[in-house]
């Protein structure tokens, strides 16, 4: 394929930060505007009914974040820019994608865990209040992506296990029904700032310390004033270091601009007066855009017709894909029956091989198909521990990799996700 294809979503819980802004709108219109990218966008409205009960904040919020979207210069001609809602398919795979991936790897996914975590140390009901939505958020994510066999995800580091989940989704399709899913990656954005927020924690509504992207002028100018700084007063100098607002000038100044007020600091600058120059900064990049998005909100009618035609591309590609998942799965058309359906397609799998070397100890080996060596452990001392390691790896899979690795050696070539490929399949033939 001569084109990279990438895809990100928002989730459309609330109204769109400078945080959102700088790490997500920004890179992604940028990066759409690459010629050897294909990208998709689009707004996570059944992600969002998974934290909000609240219908008009849904429906606000999908409006808000298309509008800045498009103010921020993303250009529907040229990506498919769409509403999750609006394409069917989407979860009619979470639905095919829930039936091949195992429960236990859901329990393991962050959010989940997290919100078990919160209620064990509450003392009250480890699932209390833990909507099975929750629990399959990683799923749905996994649909999003394998639906349109993206290769790159534009992700932050908290959403990394998600990508590894629809990877491990892809690769336990493709193994039960053929090759169907590119397993997609997860593209790090870890030379984008996470900007500090108006308390110098990352900028989240769940910290409360927003800055909203297209908050009226005056507005944002109160906002910038009231950033933690420290006690200094002016004349001294001040430090660059661990100040909030000095890192989110930089996000949106040159190098330049950014050794100049490096500079200002180091002379002692007042607070008011490095908020000034940081505000008139940041208003400089986004009043332009600020109107637009006005123009945008006061006419839904334009971003509703956007997003459908956005839909429209985006089924393009989801229906007929996902008529050929139904026929790979078998929810077929019972007039093609045909003599040769019925037959197994069950290949060989890969082994652990265990054994013994002249040094005494134990040892084993993961051979692939073809007997390729994936894996090879060092010597354990006893016969009884390598045996533990082999289940271990057998019924976690590749998620304990990286707590086992000191045990292990990776063979020659072998990449990571060979090794989570044949874990995956031994995995899957147990629990067929
Ligand atoms: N989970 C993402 C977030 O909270 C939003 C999202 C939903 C997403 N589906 C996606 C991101 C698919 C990338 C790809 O930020």
């Amino acid at each position: 394929m001569s084109s990279t294809r990438f895809l990100t979503g928002i989730t459309t819980s609330g109204t769109p930060h400078l945080g959102n802004y700088v790490g997500s709108i920004r890179p992604s219109v940028r990066a759409s505007l690459r010629a050897d990218v294909e990208s998709f966008y689009f707004l996570a409205d059944y992600h969002a009914l998974i934290k909000i009960d609240e219908p008009a904040r849904i429906q606000r919020s999908t409006l808000e974040i298309a509008a800045s979207w498009l103010a921020a210069g993303l250009d529907p001609e040229r990506v498919v820019f769409y509403r999750q809602s609006d394409v069917p398919e989407i979860p009619e795979l979470t639905w095919l994608l829930t039936c091949v991936i195992g429960k236990g790897v859901l329990n393991r996914a962050h959010a989940y865990k997290a919100a078990v975590d919160k209620n064990t140390a509450a003392g009250i009901d480890p699932e209390s209040d833990v909507s099975a939505g929750l629990f399959m958020y990683p799923v749905l994510m996994g649909a999003d992506i394998l639906m349109f066999n993206a290769h790159k995800v534009p992700v932050g580091r908290d959403q990394v296990q998600h990508i590894e989940m629809a990877r491990d989704m892809a690769h336990s399709f493709n193994h039960r029904y053929g090759d169907h899913f590119v397993p997609p990656e997860a593209e790090i954005e870890d030379n984008v700032a996470t900007l500090p927020g108006l308390d110098g924690r990352k900028m989240s509504k769940s910290y409360d310390n927003t800055i909203p992207l297209f908050a009226p002028r005056a507005q944002l100018k109160k906002l910038i004033a009231s950033i933690v700084t420290d006690s200094r007063a002016p004349g001294e100098p001040k430090d660059t270091e661990g100040s909030a607002l000095f890192q989110i000038y930089q996000a949106f100044a040159t190098p330049e601009e950014s050794s100049t007020l490096r500079q200002a600091y180091a002379d002692g600058i007042a607070w008011s007066d490095a908020k000034q120059i940081v505000f008139e900064r940041i208003d400089d990049e986004i009043a332009p855009l600020r109107e637009v998005y006005q123009a945008l909100l006061d006419d839904p009618a334009r971003i509703e017709s956007i997003l459908r035609a956005g839909a429209a591309k985006a089924r393009h590609i989801a229906t007929p894909f996902m008529g050929r998942l139904r026929q790979a799965v078998g929810l077929r058309d019972l007039r093609t029956q045909s003599s040769k359906a019925v037959k197994s397609v069950k290949s060989a799998l890969p082994v652990f091989k265990q054994y013994r070397e002249n040094d005494g100890q134990f040892y084993f080996k993961l051979l692939d198909t073809d007997g390729r060596l994936l894996l090879q452990s060092t010597g354990f001392a006893s016969p009884k521990v390598a045996g533990q390691t082999i289940a271990t790896l057998q019924t976690q899979g590749a998620s304990t990799l990286n707590e086992l690795k000191e045990q292990l050696q990776w063979g020659p070539d072998v990449q990571t996700q060979d090794i989570a490929a044949a874990l995956q399949a031994l995995l899957d033939a147990k629990t067929k």
